[in-house]
């Protein structure tokens, strides 16, 4: 008896994002055996490569363990490589003759494809309609198709991109990664809200003061300044990781956790989401910092022989979004963002309202806090006013704390790509961004994004391992926060 054949097709093998992310999570689900058993691992780039010369680029991200090695040689041999242009219609018709032949090998049955286009933008288009023309299944299979960011560089582009790929593809094939959504925490996010009676009926603006969603590097753009300077932070991570997770935090209960009921109400909140406007965004870029003992420090964001002396791109952005509907109308959500600040950190931090008729001296009580951390150290934690214990009848802050490697020792928490993988073999899209998620993603930020870079805003310089712009911490204060972190 044959099982049924998938391929799983890496376009951009050759790349950064293959042998770091995408080969990698490939070898921890076979060797977890997480994945079907008949499979191939086929490579696709233009590059003149061979399995073994695959395996050379990869093998050192695959962390592969004491007693793996037979395992991995296993692995390597469902491995496979396909030279081909990506502009011409042959290195697709060898890859088509490959999958038929794999088809014939296992009893004729139809596979089933994954494609993922690990891919730059510049040849996104001609890939995805040479595959379209040349290796879809019959109709007795199915055919899925997996990208990467960016879609786009703003609404127009991103529009576009997703109008090509609407005349290619179902919007059921198309899983756009956003692999914050992969994250333990940023999973968590629904099951807290709405698995916990206690929590539901404080969820909203009678309650809830305000959210700050922090997303922090301590290192620079490293080797990645090239990409980097045509993005920028907004680009590469509020428009997407934190966009998602605001809408996780602001959403109504979906109808089911079917993945249109889910992604319908993600949309609703984007579109109650009023467009940023300049007056709410601080941005940033980062300068060298002798001080500072991280080995990056002494090379600011400019200092990078990749990055043109003037460039006005910010790798810091603090924005105030604010959705109109009647959940939260008047609850500021900071979404913020740096790169070689401080620390290295994500979380979603719920703040509550004072309590009202306070009977303890001033200034003792503190707002409550409700805290996701989403890495490192995955925890939830809550930050409660109690008795300070004792003879005494003082109050103090405290935290109800579950710091996840404390209470799921045992528990291996996958890399957020894992879990991805494993939901597109299964055909689920709950967590990957639907095309109109994606447009209206893009609607709230495009024109500050335009603003900043037609009045070519200077981005306020920070030092290297520093909590960024001060300018950032005065914004919040004018809503009436602080935050610390
Ligand atoms: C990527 C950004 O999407 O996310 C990078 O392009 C960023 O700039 C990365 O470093 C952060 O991902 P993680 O999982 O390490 O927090």
């Amino acid at each position: 008896k044959f099982e049924t054949p998938y391929v799983f097709v890496v376009f951009g093998a050759s790349g950064d994002l293959a042998k770091k992310k995408i080969y990698p999570t490939l070898w921890w689900l076979f060797r977890d055996n997480l994945l079907p058993a008949n499979i191939k691992f086929v490579g696709y780039a233009r590059s003149d490569l061979t399995v073994p010369k695959l395996r050379d680029s990869f093998e050192k991200y695959c962390k592969v363990r004491d007693g793996e090695n037979e395992k991995f040689v296993k692995f390597l041999e469902h491995c496979s490589y396909v030279q081909g242009k990506y502009d011409t219609s042959d290195g697709f018709q060898k890859l088509k003759q490959y999958i038929d032949a794999f088809q014939t090998e296992s009893n004729n049955q139809p596979v089933n494809r994954l494609y993922y286009l690990a891919l730059p933008p510049a040849v996104f288009n001609v890939v995805s309609t040479e595959l379209k023309q040349n290796c879809m299944d019959n109709g007795d299979s199915w055919t899925r198709v997996i990208i990467e960011k960016p879609f786009g560089h703003d609404l127009k582009s991103s529009c576009e991109l997703s109008n090509h790929l609407a005349k290619l593809f179902k919007e059921d094939q198309i899983y756009r990664i956003d692999h914050y959504l992969g994250k333990e925490m940023v999973q968590n996010l629904m099951v807290m809200r709405f698995g916990n009676r206690i929590l539901a009926p404080s969820w909203n603006r009678d309650h809830i003061a305000s959210v700050m969603i922090s997303f922090k590097e301590d290192f620079g753009t490293g080797g990645r300044a090239g990409y980097f300077d045509t993005a920028g932070i907004i680009r590469d991570v509020m428009q997407n990781h934190l966009m998602q997770i605001l809408t996780l935090v602001a959403m109504e209960k979906p109808a089911s956790l079917n993945a249109e009921d889910i992604r319908d109400e993600k949309v609703k909140v984007l579109k109650a989401t009023k467009i940023v406007e300049l007056k709410d965004v601080v941005v940033g870029q980062y300068i060298s910092n002798a001080e500072c003992s991280h080995p990056e420090a002494s090379q600011g964001y400019k200092d990078d022989p990749a990055v043109p002396a003037d460039s006005v791109t910010p790798t810091y952005a603090l924005a105030v979004l604010h959705i109109n509907n009647e959940r939260w109308e008047g609850v500021p959500f900071f979404l913020r963002c740096g790169k070689a600040l401080n620390e290295k950190k994500a979380e979603v931090r719920i703040q509550f309202k004072e309590v009202s008729g306070d009977i303890y001296p001033s200034g003792e009580l503190k707002r409550s806090e409700l805290v996701m951390r989403v890495q490192p150290n995955e925890a939830v934690y809550m930050k409660l006013m109690t008795k300070k214990p004792g003879m005494g009848f003082g109050v103090e802050e405290t935290e109800l704390d579950l710091t996840y490697n404390n209470r799921y020792k045992e528990v291996r928490l996958p890399d957020a790509y894992e879990r991805l993988f494993l939901e597109v073999f299964m055909g689920s899209q709950i967590n990957f961004v639907r095309t109109d998620e994606l447009e209206y993603a893009w609607r709230i930020l495009t024109p500050v994004l335009e603003e900043l870079e037609n009045k070519k805003v200077k981005p306020v310089e920070y030092k290297f391992g520093s909590r960024g712009p001060v300018e950032g911490d005065e914004l919040m204060k004018k809503y009436g926060f602080v935050f610390t972190g």
